[in-house]
């Protein structure tokens, strides 16, 4: 009799195990293929736009988009000029491996992922000189890439 109890015990959790199996894959199934459209190639991230020119451009009345690369070890371009008080679109990707990019100070923290584009926006209040460092272990020279911006 306990023989036939765990064997519909065993029955029941496969059918479950099929179950979520089954939902998992339609779900998967339902997810549009444009998540593609934000993968690149790392090796060609140097002759793909934007990021084939890395720098700031004007995008607004006072918005800007700061486009960067972050490599082993640092980041393109080396130092940047940022207006005081406007809004800055940071768009990031990365050349090789995973990568960090934290600017001590500001709510700015993201991980770099090779083949992705990672956005963040701040407004910078306060001038003056901040750091964007590697927060991911990235090799043997991590601790030391890191960049600098200005803002002014
Ligand atoms: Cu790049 Cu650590």
């Amino acid at each position: 009799k306990l023989e036939k109890i765990w064997l519909t015990i065993g029955i029941s959790m496969l059918f479950v195990f099929l179950g979520v199996l089954g939902v998992s894959a339609f779900a998967m199934g339902l997810q549009p293929p444009s998540e593609h459209h934000h993968m690149l190639d790392p090796a060609k991230v140097y002759e793909t736009a934007p990021f084939d020119k890395p720098g700031l451009r004007q995008t607004g009345d006072n918005t800007y988009e700061a486009v960067m690369t972050a490599f082993t070890f640092g980041y393109a371009p080396d130092k940047m000029e940022i207006p005081l008080g406007a809004t800055i679109d940071f768009v990031v990707t990365s050349q090789d491996v995973v990568h960090g990019f934290e600017i001590p100070g500001t709510n700015i923290n993201m991980m770099i992922v090779p083949g992705e584009v990672s956005h963040v926006s701040h407004k910078f209040t306060k001038p003056g000189e901040y750091l964007i460092l590697c927060n991911e272990y990235c090799g043997g020279a991590h601790e030391f890439m890191k960049t600098t911006i200005i803002v002014k």
